[in-house]
């Protein structure tokens, strides 16, 4: 499964804005990145169009969420909904760059990492899924999903 979605993931990547960017660095304190990754808050407006995007982010392949217009929302995932109730920013921002640090098995991708993604296509090595830029703008968005 989760090999299976990166390989979407990979395909769709033509599509969407790829990061040509290094890393930028970041501190994990605890189980959250407390401090943005630009520096910069994010747009909670693209971090929406981000989210429900079937092309750059497939968050709809797993999860559901309070998007009343969106067909077709995955169930393998706990609803967005109320996330940024149930989580800080630094913790939804760590879940988005690498919920394998959460959780090691996770399905979840990672999305602002380029190591351990060997298996999807060369056009997509070296290259996290968003840029920072993207991981700001979803982390800004799912903050306002307040139960
Ligand atoms: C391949 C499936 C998959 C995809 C794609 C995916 N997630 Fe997840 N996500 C999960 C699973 C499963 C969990 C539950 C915890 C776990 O098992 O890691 C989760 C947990 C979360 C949580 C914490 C939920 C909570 O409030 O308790 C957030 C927030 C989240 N995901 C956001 C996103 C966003 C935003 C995207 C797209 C950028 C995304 N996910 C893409 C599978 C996925």
């Amino acid at each position: 499964m989760g090999l299976a979605v990166l390989a979407a993931l990979a395909g769709g990547a033509h599509h969407g804005a790829r990061a040509e960017e290094p890393l930028r660095p970041y501190v994990v304190v605890g189980d959250a990145i407390p401090a943005s990754l630009t520096g910069a808050s994010g747009d909670p407006e693209h971090g929406r169009a981000i989210v429900t995007n079937r092309q750059v982010g497939l968050c709809l392949l797993c999860h559901t969420g309070p998007f009343p217009q969106e067909r077709f929302q995955g169930t393998l995932a706990p609803s967005l909904k109320g996330a940024g109730t149930r989580s800080t920013e630094g913790q939804l921002r760590l879940r988005i760059v690498d919920a394998s640090k959460l959780k090691p098995d996770t399905i979840m991708p990672p999305y602002y990492r380029v190591d351990g993604l060997e298996r999807v296509a060369p056009s997509f090595q070296g290259k996290p899924i968003l840029t920072a830029e993207q991981i700001e703008d979803v982390v800004a968005y799912l903050v306002t999903l307040r139960d």
